[in-house]
């Protein structure tokens, strides 16, 4: 195995709050530890345009508390073509660098699956997507920042929606995923909280309004997942006006605001040791594998796990949800 001296550093795919955060301790890390950097900017298309600069501990300073990324992100069609990986990969060469780390989510680490296997390159993958949806992480980076605008969100939602008395559908991201639409639930005192891995039919909506809706309260606020198959808070909140007319209904959809803002310190916490494990990870000959963090522990997925399957939404706590909002 050749010894690695340069690494180039690339985010792909969405943002995430907390991918600076990231950027800068894989950079210091990686010079600390006698390391060239070499940052990619725009994703995996700037590494086959050739979007190529040296990195010093300088530029990363004053990045920790910004959310995005200072490096870009853009999708690539070309590096889903063998042909444009090979562009990369010579690009890669060229620049001398000699392993790659990655800042993304599930297509980010798929992409970095392929080239590192294509060309046999080492690769290390750190999870950064407000979704949480990767599998052998705890958490990824930005899901907690994401979290909390949710929250806050809400609670402001839920000043007005109790004023008039209103049942509000807020819709959040999750890209299939239901983790945002459940914890931001839990955290905001949500009433009831829709998530694509769990059915719940029309019915249920029906008992939450019969059974709880405004017999004790002013206000319900439903939190429903973005799903392109049901339609999302759309869908349900159309469903209610059309089933219970006399219902003062309304419908949020928090939308990029879920995206931006600046990381929380769990974020930027997550993302400086997972920075500084992926040095670890390449120096101890260690490829292809994602950082994550599992029961407060540093753990090294392979690829292929991290991206397996959707990850599980624990049913039980939906059945905490229901029960202290009642
Ligand atoms: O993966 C992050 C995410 O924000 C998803 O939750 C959402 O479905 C998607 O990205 C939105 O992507 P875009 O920025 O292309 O609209």
């Amino acid at each position: 195995m050749s010894e690695i001296k340069c690494i180039g550093i690339v985010t792909s795919g969405n943002d995430a709050p907390g991918m600076n955060s990231a950027i800068r301790s894989v950079t210091r890390s990686a010079i600390y530890n006698g390391l060239k950097v070499k940052a990619v900017y725009h994703g995996y298309k700037g590494m086959i345009e050739g979007d190529i600069v040296e990195f010093q501990t300088q530029s990363v300073s004053n990045i920790i508390q910004y959310g995005g990324t200072i490096l870009k992100s853009s999708p690539s069609k070309d590096f889903k073509s063998e042909e444009g990986r090979k562009m990369a990969y010579e690009n890669l060469v060229k620049e001398g660098i000699d392993a790659l780390v990655v800042i993304g989510g599930d297509g980010t680490i798929h992409g970095a699956r392929i080239f590192a296997q294509e060309f046999d390159f080492p690769c290390i993958a750190i999870p950064a997507t407000i979704d949480n949806n990767l599998c052998g992480t705890d958490t990824t980076i930005g899901y907690d920042t994401a979290l909390n605008t949710i929250m806050e969100t809400v609670d402001k939602i839920r000043d007005t929606a109790t004023s008039h008395e209103r049942l509000f559908f807020v819709e959040v991201m999750g890209d299939g995923a239901g983790f945002l639409a459940l914890n931001g639930g839990l955290a905001a005192g949500a009433e009831e909280a829709i998530v694509p891995t769990i059915e719940v039919e029309e019915e249920q909506l029906d008992h939450f309004i019969q059974k709880g809706f405004r017999k004790t309260k002013g206000s319900s606020i439903v939190l429903v997942a973005a799903n392109e198959k049901t339609g999302g808070a759309m869908h349900y909140a159309e469903w209610v006006k059309n089933k219970y007319p006399s219902l003062d209904v309304r419908i949020c959809i928090i939308g990029h605001a879920q995206r931006g803002g600046h990381p929380t310190a769990h974020d930027r916490i997550i993302a400086s040791r997972m920075g500084s494990a992926s040095i670890q990870a390449l120096l101890k000959g260690l490829r292809n594998v994602m950082v994550g963090i599992e029961n407060d522990e540093i753990v090294y997925v392979p690829f292929s796990r991290a991206i397996k399957e959707d990850r599980a939404i624990d049913r039980s706590m939906l059945d905490i949800l229901h029960n202290v909002s009642i």
